[in-house]
């Protein structure tokens, strides 16, 4: 049976809450040409969200030929020219007078292209090339999309992974490139928000400054509250206030875990749901991903795990370092559990944040944090 909570890609409008402020922003950049730096904490929406905006970019039919490109997997500057072309091919239809141009443009790199048997979606062998040729078909492959008629956004996900590459320089490669294109707009985003800000606001690096920022928040409660009532209801199944309350509240209205939260309760719901049904969708979701907490586990060391332990009790810390959190958890003295603070940061376990000009910690992983509130 159909189920309205996704927690995997984006599908439709009618199944995704809200954002229509955000959304707006990034419309109007993407029609005035200002590239954006799209930031939130992990797994709030900002996969979701670009295409979203790709959707209403259709739509719409605004005169912007949307690219997305996720370069999660690759690992080297080849890799990334490999990917961009794959996501130019995929985006432009191969019969439309762009579509030729870029076979064309493509043939003269001299790949082979071929279709993946599963999803028919193109792949892409470039014979081997050097680091200079890389660079240069990164060069032309950019200059090609900027010369075209329409306007072409391009949107860049998991984009701190241009870090990884073994390569010198890239980041300085590309600001150079991209720094020359008049009619390419482009969205950044990333999960690791630490690199993300680093690429945009490092004073030192080639991209400092050269974008909006747009940071993505939790999701309204009311309007995920109504959100998530109308879902239920549209399906026949009755839920109250104080039901939506707790989903909410157990979830912090963190969006993966809301909608995770909402999946398994409505795959179990018959004509209502209560408080004790959502308390067991709980369960069975701490369950199925105890396997995922026990290996969290192995890749931390003892001190970690219990500065973990800590933060989930608390649920959310502003001062890791205040006699009364250390003390309370004992947790140590305070430049060890700085260290702690850093390396759980960098892994993408802790997430800090700043409200009202103070630091606040939390666990990226709610489902994680209330595991470990139950279990220790
Ligand atoms: N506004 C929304 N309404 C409903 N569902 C949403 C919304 N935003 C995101 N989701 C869903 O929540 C899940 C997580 O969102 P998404 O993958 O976009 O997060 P992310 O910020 O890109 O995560 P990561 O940091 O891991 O890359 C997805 O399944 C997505 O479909
Ligand atoms: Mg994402």
């Amino acid at each position: 049976m159909y189920n309205p909570f996704i927690f995997r890609a984006y599908k439709t409008k009618e199944l995704f809450c809200d954002r229509e402020k955000e959304l707006a922003s990034l419309l109007a950049n993407c029609l005035s040409g200002a590239d954006t730096t799209l930031v939130a904490q992990r797994r709030i929406g900002k996969t979701g969200l670009i295409h979203r905006l790709f959707d209403e970019i259709r739509t719409q039919k605004l005169p912007i030929i949307p690219i997305y490109v996720d370069i999660f997997a690759t690992r080297s500057l080849e890799d990334f020219v490999k990917t961009l072309s794959e996501a130019i091919m995929t985006a432009i239809p191969e019969k439309s007078s762009i579509g030729r141009k870029f076979s064309k443009f493509i043939r003269s790199i001299r790949p082979i292209i071929t279709y993946n048997p599963l999803t028919s979606a193109p792949q892409l062998q470039l014979t081997i090339q050097s680091e200079e040729e890389n660079r240069q078909t990164l060069q032309s492959l950019l200059t090609f999309l900027d010369s075209q008629d329409e306007k072409i956004l391009l949107a860049i996900d998991e984009f701190q992974q241009i870090r990884e590459y073994p390569e010198a320089n890239v980041e300085a490669l590309l600001r150079t490139i991209i720094q020359q294109l008049n009619n390419v707009t482009f969205l950044y985003c990333g999960s690791k928000r630490h690199m993300m800000l680093d690429i945009f606001s490092g004073e030192r690096n080639p991209f400092y400054r050269s974008t909006e920022f747009l940071t993505l928040h939790k999701l309204d409660a009311e309007v995920y509250a109504r959100f998530i009532e109308r879902h239920f209801k549209e399906a026949g199944l009755e839920i109250d206030q104080k039901s939506i309350d707790y989903i909410l509240q157990w979830t912090r209205v963190h969006t993966y875990f809301t909608q995770r939260l909402c999946h398994t309760v409505f795959n179990m719901a018959h004509k209502r749901v209560d408080v004790s049904l959502i308390k067991q969708a709980a369960i069975q979701i701490l369950q199925s991903d105890s396997i995922i907490f026990g290996q969290y586990q192995q890749l931390l060391t003892a001190a970690q795990w219990n500065f973990l332990i800590a933060v989930a009790k608390e649920g959310e810390v502003s001062q890791v370092t205040s006699r009364q959190f250390l003390h309370k958890h004992h947790l140590g003295n305070p430049s060890s559990v700085n260290r702690i603070v850093t390396a759980l940061i960098e892994k993408n376990i802790l997430d800090d944040r700043i409200e009202e000009g103070k630091n606040i910690y939390s666990l990226n992983d709610v489902f994680l944090s209330r595991w470990l509130e139950e279990k220790y």
